[in-house]
């Protein structure tokens, strides 16, 4: 048996049934040993699934012309004129992204470059030494914190100004699993035993439901829930939003974005999704068996983006706008069109953006909040 799944059984034996979210975070994120410790490869071709930074470095270099305007905009407003402009990425994963942008700027943005700090929230110190690695090139112009209280404390005495932002970060945050039993007409949740060598579906008492139940579906009225189907399954990420609304106030001054895949309050809770969104990826294939391969395959679920908007809306950010990524890129990419630095427009880059943009690929099913102070 692999670590995580040790770590799961030992858990399982001294507390009795474990939440799926309890599961989730220890089969991803248990030190050394967990799926995001282990498997550095992933996103990508040798990985288990694609994501927009794995498809090359247009994503990042269209991110940093707009990040780059963005940060213009900051620096001549009033307020921040004395600050140093900082991006601060999250789910940095083993650094590509962030060589991305600032390889761009370095080139594009000579002159600013010099006044740009990039600091990355990365808890786990196998994926910070990934990081250094991929970044040695930048020197100090790149800090680590390993959460967003160290980078409010450090950041406290000089204004938060800039922009805060992540990649498929909030869809690999864990989730709760919910099923509604139609017969006693009563949300509960599920969690995980252990029965002989295999860990099995079990269910949670009924208050840990109620504490953990996504506020959108504890007020649905009753003829809704006369007629849901026995089994009906939805998810809630407390983790996703109590991360955002962090987020949220450690921002002084700036952008607060996050590009994921994930849908609103009105199509997660839909008739057509009884299964909900819960998913494991393994070497591309995504299945619905989520308490096998523990620690070899990704487990992730649906971003319910009206719950994130209102955190950080609730903490006193405007929503600036909700796009898709392909609507997103594309307002980019026209603007960064007419100043000619993206340069010719066909081959790698044009094969690239198609893959970000395409309803097919990655277009669609991705969309990206964008919240300011
Ligand atoms: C799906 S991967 C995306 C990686 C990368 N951003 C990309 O788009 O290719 C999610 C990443 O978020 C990281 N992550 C999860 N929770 C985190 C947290 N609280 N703070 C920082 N990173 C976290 C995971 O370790 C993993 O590297």
């Amino acid at each position: 048996m692999n670590k995580p799944a040790e770590i799961i059984r030992r858990e399982i034996a001294e507390r009795g049934v474990l939440s799926f979210a309890r599961f989730m975070e220890l089969a991803l994120y248990c030190p050394n040993s967990g799926y995001y410790e282990t498997k550095k490869d992933n996103p990508g071709r040798r990985g288990d699934f694609y994501t927009s930074v794995s498809a090359g470095e247009l994503f990042g270099q269209l991110l940093a012309f707009q990040f780059a305007a963005w940060l213009e905009e900051l620096l001549w407003s009033r307020a921040t004129r004395h600050s140093s402009l900082r991006l601060v990425e999250a789910g940095a994963h083993d650094g590509t992204l962030a060589k991305d942008i600032l390889t761009w700027l370095q080139g594009a943005r000579p002159k600013r470059f010099g006044h740009i700090e990039y600091y990355i929230i990365e808890p786990s110190l196998c994926r910070q030494e990934w990081q250094k690695e991929t970044l040695k090139h930048f020197g100090p112009r790149v800090r680590w914190f390993s959460d967003l209280e160290n980078l409010s404390r450090v950041t406290r005495h000089s204004s938060f100004c800039g922009i805060l932002f992540s990649n498929e970060l909030l869809d690999a945050m864990p989730v709760h699993r919910f099923g509604w039993d139609a017969e006693n007409k009563k949300w509960f949740e599920w969690g995980v035993a252990v029965e002989g060598e295999k860990f099995v579906w079990a269910r949670l008492s009924v208050q840990s439901a109620m504490r953990h139940l996504p506020t959108a579906v504890s007020h649905l009225p009753s003829s809704l829930l006369d007629v849901l189907p026995d089994g009906y399954t939805i998810e809630n990420c407390p983790a996703a939003e109590n991360w955002w609304r962090a987020a949220a106030n450690t921002l002084e001054r700036g952008r607060l974005l996050t590009i994921d895949y994930g849908l609103t309050n009105d199509e997660l809770f839909s008739p057509g999704r009884t299964r909900g969104t819960l998913r494991a990826y393994f070497r591309h294939h995504a299945t619905n068996d989520l308490l096998a391969n523990i620690g070899r395959q990704d487990l992730t679920a649906h971003v319910n983006f009206s719950a994130i908007q209102s955190a950080g809306e609730a903490c006193g950010l405007k929503t600036e706008s909700f796009l898709t990524q392909a609507q997103f890129l594309t307002r980019i990419l026209d603007k960064a069109s007419k100043t000619g630095e993206f340069g010719e427009w066909s081959g790698k880059p044009a094969r690239q953006f198609q893959m970000l943009s395409h309803p097919e690929h990655l277009g669609h099913a991705f969309r990206v909040l964008i919240q300011s102070r």
